[in-house]
């Protein structure tokens, strides 16, 4: 699909992401890059991105990848320090590496729980960290007369709970408030926008395949009534409208895009029997004589 924004959104930008190299980072990659910007990737598997820099450059986009977990810090330094060597500018800064399996609570080891707020929560405050120096305002390299911005991708599970999930949910909570808080004081100490995307169930994903596999999927269907998939696409617009121009005001922001699905709730009467109930419930109240009390009506 085309998009709606112009090609020349984030002209001139270097924008690094973390899981760039496949699922929604990459989709996220490949938006920015259509949009001018040149791409860094970090990821943990070589091969991966490999073949997302030769994709990349294949549409003319200018990419380099660098092997790093974000879990580490030593890694998490030096790709952010290669990359503003690589391009000597740092301008957007995307968090989108992220861990997940399903289990149930019982069976999660405090191991497994602390991998993923590793991956997903430290992770993300870690890069923030490292990339403070480029992108606030009068930063190392910076010639444009604002800050950068940051972009950490979350998910909706933890607005309720989550069957499975509650490392996951946990630590994408952890991303939402890094991202709010981050936002007050880098926004108000060194102009730099943070805002978050919170995606709902996207097709063809690494996350969908671990998370739901086609059977839960058409399962969903008959009982959420807003329930489709999303594609990377609605991500990776998102994307390129929060780190461009278009949302020069918007920080602190957590945009879900899931089609309203974590609204989503069996609907528990029928649309007719409601209108005939409510009218039955009026009639009785407007019948009842003045005075009585409400307990009697
Ligand atoms: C129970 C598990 C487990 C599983 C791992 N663990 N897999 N526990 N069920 N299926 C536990 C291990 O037993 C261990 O604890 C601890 O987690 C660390 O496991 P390792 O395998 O040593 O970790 P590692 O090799 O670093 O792998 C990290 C990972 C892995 C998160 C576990 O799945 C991974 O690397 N995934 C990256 C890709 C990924 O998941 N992408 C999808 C993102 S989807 P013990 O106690 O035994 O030592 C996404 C969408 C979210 O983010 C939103 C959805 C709506």
């Amino acid at each position: 699909m085309d998009s709606p924004f112009k090609a020349d959104a984030l002209k001139g930008k270097v924008a690094l992401l973390t899981g760039g190299g496949s699922g929604i980072g990459f989709e996220i990659s490949t938006q920015f890059g259509k949009h001018g910007a040149s791409i860094a990737i970090m990821g943990r598997r070589k091969q991966v991105l490999d073949s997302a820099v030769s994709a990349l450059n294949s549409l003319g986009i200018p990419a380099i990848g660098f092997v790093g977990d974000v879990r580490n810090h030593e890694d998490a330094k030096r790709v952010v320090d290669s990359t503003f060597q690589h391009y000597g500018h740092l301008d957007i800064l995307v968090n989108a590496a992220a861990g997940n399996f399903l289990v149930s609570a019982e069976d999660l080891s405090p191991n497994g729980f602390r991998t993923v707020m590793d991956i997903d929560s430290v992770g993300t405050f870690t890069m923030c960290h490292e990339a403070l120096k480029y992108l606030k305002k009068g930063g190392l390299g910076r010639t444009s007369s604002s800050g950068g911005t940051i972009l950490n991708i979350s998910a909706t599970l933890h607005y309720t709970a989550a069957w499975y999930q509650i490392h996951v949910s946990a630590a994408k909570a952890a991303i939402d408030a890094t991202t709010r808080n981050l936002a007050l004081e880098w926004g108000t100490d060194y102009d730099i926008r943070v805002n978050g995307i919170a995606p709902g169930p996207i097709g063809d994903t690494p996350g969908m395949s671990k998370l739901a596999p086609d059977e839960i999927t058409s399962k969903a269907r008959d009982y959420m009534p807003l329930y489709k998939l999303g594609e990377k696409w609605d991500i990776a617009m998102a994307a390129v409208y929060l780190a461009s121009d278009a949302g020069k005001y918007v920080n602190g922001s957590v945009l879900p895009v899931d089609g309203g699905l974590w609204l989503s709730r069996p609907r528990h009467l029928p649309k007719d029997a409601v209108r005939q109930l409510s009218r039955v419930v009026e009639k009785k109240s407007r019948n009842a004589p003045v005075g009585l009390p409400k307990s009697k009506l």
